[in-house]
């Protein structure tokens, strides 16, 4: 077997977990590269195979690893980090970077992070708890209008309302608490206050004691241009992300990364993996957190992977170690943007299997990087399988010239249903 290169296995199948793959394949310490399940884009790079097991099949992923050789597993999605797949992998003697189940309860449940971030005094929304119908909304009629209502649980994005009335306030209550609209999720649900500001995505490597901050982000969570349309995934990306000057920047890590790493290990759940903070950024620059996820963002990991000049195995492998505080993260200074191609209609119904044309154009481009999520790879042809299907990345000497890349190899793809926003980056560029 090959001492010098290690066998890399990445769980998932998005957009996310493309360019986590593509940017591990590219490690000079990096020999093959499996995705667990994958997608028609993993499926096409070289040095990369798709491995046909799903994200919640942990034996299977075990026995794989284990088959294998796999020197480490990177884990994409939440999904399998609230169930406990870093602990059954660890368990089995592989490395695997991830936050264990109880430290993923970040993001698996927003009662346990409120109540976290209230106990360690870290900035965010004020909020109350409820699994009762009338003392919901007998407190939104104390509090200040608009009021935002979450599911407690995993609800993929799809749990937040923003109720600008009391009729909206009672509706979702109505919704989440009697109407099972989130199931087990929706079961509990958190009532916050409503913030202003501007969102930014704040994420970085943990150890569970030490950090590496990644590049700044921001996405793009509407649908439809100038942020309008229903709450997404995500629509579009880039890095850096301006509205993270350096005082925010040093008031992200004092106040937010540095106490909550701390208290999860106060806590006896250590956070190692890659951790996101949502923050808003109100206008004096002091940064709130909106919500916890316990993965990297997708889209915001295609831009940021495509600035990333570090072998990301060797960084996984650090933190696996305990050793993130000898890391460092080189990346490439310019700017990146990401454009999520979807079918028209997500994120409601959508049809799929389309066979997509004009990815040969932007092929082998410079710092052009089309990362796929939901495509398959059909008797040689790429078909559509999800609703984001595509995020089509640029990497320029500014912003705007990043955008014109980006949008000039949309302009080249087809299926005959694609959707795309035309105006990512517009408040990092602040066109007019
Ligand atoms: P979350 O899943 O908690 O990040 O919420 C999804 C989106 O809802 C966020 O990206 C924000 O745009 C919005 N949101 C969530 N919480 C708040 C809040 N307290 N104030 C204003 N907007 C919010
Ligand atoms: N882009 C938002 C997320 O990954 O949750």
């Amino acid at each position: 077997m090959d001492k010098q290169h290690n066998t890399v296995l990445v769980v998932g199948s998005g957009g996310r977990e493309h360019a986590l793959a593509w940017r591990l394949a590219q490690s000079p310490t990096v020999g093959r590269v499996f995705v667990a399940p994958g997608n028609g884009g993993t499926a096409c790079e070289t040095g990369m195979d798709n491995v046909d097991i799903a994200v919640d099949e942990h034996t299977g992923l075990i026995d794989f690893c284990q088959k294998k050789g796999v020197d480490l597993v990177v884990v994409g999605p939440e999904q399998p980090l609230v169930n406990g797949l870093v602990d059954a992998m660890q368990a089995a003697g592989i490395h695997c970077f991830g936050p264990s189940a109880k430290a993923a309860r970040l993001e698996g449940s927003k009662a346990f992070s409120k109540h976290f971030l209230q106990k360690y005094g870290i900035p965010t929304a004020d909020y109350a708890v409820f699994s009762d119908t009338d003392a919901a909304k007998a407190y939104v009629r104390k509090q200040t209008l608009p009021v935002v209502i979450k599911a407690d649980g995993l609800a993929a994005g799809k749990g937040v309302i923003i109720a600008h009335n009391l009729t909206e306030a009672d509706s979702a209550i109505d919704n989440m608490l009697q109407g099972n609209a989130f199931g087990e999720a929706g079961h509990r649900i958190v009532i916050e206050e409503f913030l202003e500001g501007e969102e930014a995505s704040f994420i970085v490597m943990a150890d569970g004691e030490h950090f590496l901050p990644m590049a700044t982000s921001q996405d793009h969570k509407a649908r439809d241009d100038g942020d309008t349309g229903p709450n997404t995934g995500g629509m579009g990306a880039y890095s850096p992300a301006p509205v993270v000057s350096e005082a925010v920047y040093n008031n992200t890590i004092e106040r937010i990364i540095k106490p909550t790493l701390k208290g999860m290990a106060a806590e006896g759940a250590p956070f190692t993996g890659f951790l996101y903070a949502g923050l808003m950024i109100d206008k004096a620059g002091n940064p709130k957190v909106l919500e916890f996820n316990v993965r990297f963002g997708d889209p915001e990991t295609q831009p940021i992977m495509l600035r990333l000049q570090s072998p990301l195995d060797q960084l996984c492998l650090a933190a696996l170690n305990t050793q993130l505080h000898t890391a460092t993260a080189q990346w490439d200074k310019r700017p990146a943007m990401g454009v999520v191609m979807a079918e028209k209609g997500y994120p409601q119904a959508y049809p799929s299997g389309h066979a997509i044309t004009g990815l040969d154009t932007v092929q082998n481009k410079t710092d052009i990087k089309v990362f796929h999520a939901g495509t398959a790879c059909e008797n040689g042809r790429i078909i559509t399988s999800g609703g984001r299907v595509l995020c089509v990345c640029a990497m320029a000497d500014d912003l705007p010239q990043a955008q014109q890349k980006a949008y000039q190899a949309v302009a080249a793809i087809h299926w005959g249903n694609e959707y795309f926003r035309t105006d990512i980056g517009h408040k990092a560029i602040r066109s007019p």
